[in-house]
């Protein structure tokens, strides 16, 4: 079994080196070499991630790796090629710039592939298989977790990440198109206590860094958040406003608690004092969650002076929701 597994990264590597041969050394690749090119991404950067190029033919893939002595079984067991009972093996990924996914040990495990250009869909990724186990896989966490810099750097998609390495945040890191997990966690937290989130700042990115914050503060990490506005992801940002930049946002990044209840309020007319008592009441109810009490009460301090809540009542409101357990 252990050894049917390191056939299939054996195999998913092999892969990795084919697509990245077509990419960079083959006429058939120029239009994928072009359009990383286009998206900012350095020959450096290509090599350093093994980036590729999955070929326009239906069975390209399939005949290269049946040439490297791989069976039909093994093929579909490796999520990269489909057995069709009439037409035989077909590749799962046709004209797609190919990132190759690895797991902490820096072994190819699957793959992202992104159409070129505008269409749908945007992106497909391998399905899950042995070796591939997306709620615990995250993207250049191989990398990330070697890096000296200060923390783990979470974003939502893998352009984000190689966008961030080659602006040397190396310590930036992604889940798979999935929302973290508790095993995600469990991961980043055998390297770091800090994690700073850099989501999309749209409303789904919004709703995701809601979710992560409470995910991370599960298994003991603290977070912070990266404003990237007025852009839409870490990619975008990096290319228009540069790495010190985004620096100075890490520095601005606020504190979880802070980015939840901020997040809060927005949802209320503080000014109306019937929604300002259920503001509070939410408000409470986030700051019952910090368990270290010395944190709990600068915060408590902090979101008091804040909205303009008195800190004794607040204070009061928080050990009430902290007794209860809600
Ligand atoms: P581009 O910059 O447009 O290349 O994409 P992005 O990196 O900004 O990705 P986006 O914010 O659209 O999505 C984040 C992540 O969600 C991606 O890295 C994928 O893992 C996943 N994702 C996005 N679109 C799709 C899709 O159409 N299908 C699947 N399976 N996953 C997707
Ligand atoms: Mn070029
Ligand atoms: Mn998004
Ligand atoms: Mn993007
Ligand atoms: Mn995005």
């Amino acid at each position: 079994r252990e050894n049917y597994k390191m056939v299939l990264k054996e195999m998913n590597r092999t892969a990795a080196i084919y697509f990245n041969y077509l990419l960079t050394a083959t006429s058939a690749g120029k239009h994928a070499l072009e359009y990383y090119h286009d998206r900012g991404f350095s020959d450096e950067t290509i090599q350093r991630f093994g980036l590729g190029y999955a070929n326009i033919y239906e069975n390209d893939l399939y005949q290269y790796l049946k040439k490297q002595g791989y069976t039909d079984a093994q093929m579909k067991d490796s999520g990269l090629v489909r057995i069709d009972e009439r037409r035989g093996g077909q590749d799962m990924f046709w004209n797609r710039a190919m990132v190759p996914i690895m797991d902490i040990n820096g072994k190819v495990v699957g793959f992202g592939g992104r159409v070129l250009g505008d269409g749908t869909p945007k992106y497909i990724n391998t399905k899950e298989t042995a070796v591939f186990d997306k709620s615990h896989t995250l993207f250049a966490m191989n990398i990330a977790r070697r890096s000296k810099r200060r923390g783990i750097i979470l974003c939502e998609g893998y352009m984000d990440v190689i966008a961030m390495h080659q602006a040397g945040f190396d310590n930036a890191a992604a889940s798979l198109g999935t929302a973290l997990t508790m095993g995600h966690a469990t991961i980043v937290k055998r390297y770091t206590d800090e994690v700073y989130l850099a989501y999309d700042s749209d409303g789904a990115g919004r709703k995701a860094t809601m979710k992560a914050i409470g995910i991370m503060r599960e298994v003991g990490i603290s977070t912070r958040i990266i404003d990237l506005k007025p852009y839409k992801d870490p990619d975008e940002f990096i290319h228009n406003l540069g790495k010190e930049a985004f620096e100075g946002r890490i520095a601005d990044a606020v504190t979880g608690i802070v980015f939840e209840i901020d997040g809060i309020a927005q949802g209320y007319n503080l000014r109306d004092p019937e929604e300002k008592i259920r503001f509070t009441k939410e408000a409470a109810k986030r700051l019952s969650a910090l368990d270290e009490p010395v944190v709990r009460h600068s915060y408590i301090e902090a979101v008091a002076e804040k909205y303009k809540i008195d800190a004794a009542d607040l204070k009061a409101m928080v050990t009430r929701y902290g007794t209860i357990g809600l």
